[in-house]
């Protein structure tokens, strides 16, 4: 039977969650910190310094994450993996990602704290670029750790016309470095601590959610190009509307969903030229499909084409879907979800299993390592929004089953082998 640590500090870790809340775009509802944007750097300092306070070794890699080393007493073995990011969605939350980043430094001042020396070094990341950005690309930083950053993304493009590349480079990164951010040492277990951004944990009463699998996302541009018109001159049944294909495609796109395999949704549409007496002649539309279901994924990515096809032949309107991004659905670590479900055990906490309808870099650090994930519950279910809320004993008691499974998994390897795979 193993020992149970002792809480974490609950309002130190709130202090670092309250203070980096500090950091937003201003003019904007909630919590916005873009990656690229000005308040997102800021913030990183914040990130660098309370990493050092807490006696990690930082440094800044080629790709913009954030890098704390705890060294352990055999550097030789595999090393244990925490962290998340801290970049937000416009008109965000204080929880998301950032729980993750500033709940494994609360884990490393608590294990210092206890006087606790791990055998394996532990590496905190606080990945760049989680979120989605106007590139259309989620995951950068952890993407370029797991070597999945390709050079088609960097050439992706947002509605300016800037690249990635661009992006990275006016920002600092220099993009040739990018490939040097690629993680070539084994780790033996990469575990995520997140809020659950979902109803699930609270409706069931659960403190502690252990994730099964995280949702597969497939993200797309579907462009419909109409003809301009005069708004009060041109007939109805005359015109070729952009904008009403755009409508009638997310529709399609919203019925398809309606069997309850997964979700999709359009999370913005464009019109040009914009002005009220023209009929619109561009429509630009971005969305997404999730499943835990590979199958249900594909199956309704073709059933959207088609409908956007047919949408714009009967409207005699241009219309092209390009997919932007995919990824697959995620199991996560069998012997991960069992060890964290240990650790809660030891500490008297009750959990439960449950997939993951967000994404998250953990989906991009399952390609190099073992991989898990503990939620904690969120308030009515919401998140990317200015009510997202995680009480302080929440995340305290989040970071505690983050600490003690990451000091069960220390003292074992997890599956056959050291590491684990
Ligand atoms: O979009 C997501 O699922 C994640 O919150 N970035
Ligand atoms: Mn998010
Ligand atoms: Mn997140």
């Amino acid at each position: 039977m193993t020992t149970a640590s002792a809480p974490v500090d609950e309002r130190r870790l709130q202090r670092d969650l309250d203070a980096i809340a500090s950091f937003t775009e201003p003019g904007t509802e909630g919590w916005t910190r873009r990656v690229f944007q000005p308040a997102f750097a800021e913030s990183r300092s914040f990130v660098a310094d309370a990493m050092a306070d807490a006696g990690l070794d930082v440094s800044l890699d080629g790709a913009g994450n954030i890098i704390g080393v705890l060294p352990g007493l055999d550097a030789a073995a595999p090393r244990l993996v925490s962290g998340s990011h801290t970049d937000t969605v416009a008109g965000g939350g204080r929880f998301d990602g950032i729980l993750g980043v500033l709940g494994a430094i609360e884990v490393v001042r608590s294990l210092r704290d206890q006087g606790h020396r791990l055998t394996r070094d532990l590496y905190v990341v606080d990945f760049l670029g989680e979120e989605p950005n106007e590139f259309g690309l989620s995951c950068v930083g952890s993407r370029a750790i797991a070597g999945t950053l390709t050079a088609e993304h960097l050439e992706l493009r947002d509605p300016s016309g800037r690249r990635l590349a661009d992006a990275f480079a006016d920002s600092g990164h220099d993009p040739a470095t990018i490939a040097a951010a690629r993680w070539t040492d084994p780790a033996l277990a990469f575990v995520e601590l997140h809020i659950e951004q979902g109803p699930v944990l609270e409706a069931m009463g659960k403190e502690i959610g252990v994730v099964d699998v995280i949702a597969g996302i497939t993200r797309f541009l579907a462009t419909f190009r109409g003809r301009p018109d005069h708004s009060g001159t041109m007939p109805m049944h005359l015109r070729r509307d952009a904008a009403s294909a755009a409508a009638e495609s997310q529709l399609a796109l919203e019925s398809l969903a309606g069997d309850g395999g997964g979700v999709a949704t359009t999370g913005r549409i464009d019109l040009w030229p914009g002005s009220m007496n023209v009929v619109p002649a561009v429509a630009r539309m971005w969305g997404e499909l999730r499943s835990p279901d590979a199958g249900w994924l594909e199956g309704h990515r073709r059933g959207f084409a088609d409908a956007v096809r047919g949408i714009g032949e009967r409207r005699q309107v241009g219309a092209e879907l390009d997919w932007l991004s995919a990824t697959n659905p995620t199991p996560c670590t069998a012997d991960l979800q069992i060890a964290i479900e240990q650790a809660s055990a030891t500490l008297g906490i009750d959990t439960m299993r449950l997939p993951s309808g967000a994404g998250h870099d953990a989906v991009q650090m399952a390609h190099i390592a073992p991989t898990a994930m503990v939620f904690v519950p969120s308030k009515d279910g919401r998140s990317h929004v200015p009510e997202e809320y995680t009480s302080p004993a929440e995340c305290a008691r989040g970071a505690h089953v983050l600490m003690q499974t990451l000091i069960e998994l220390d003292r074992a390897a997890v599956g056959e082998g050291e590491d684990g795979r």
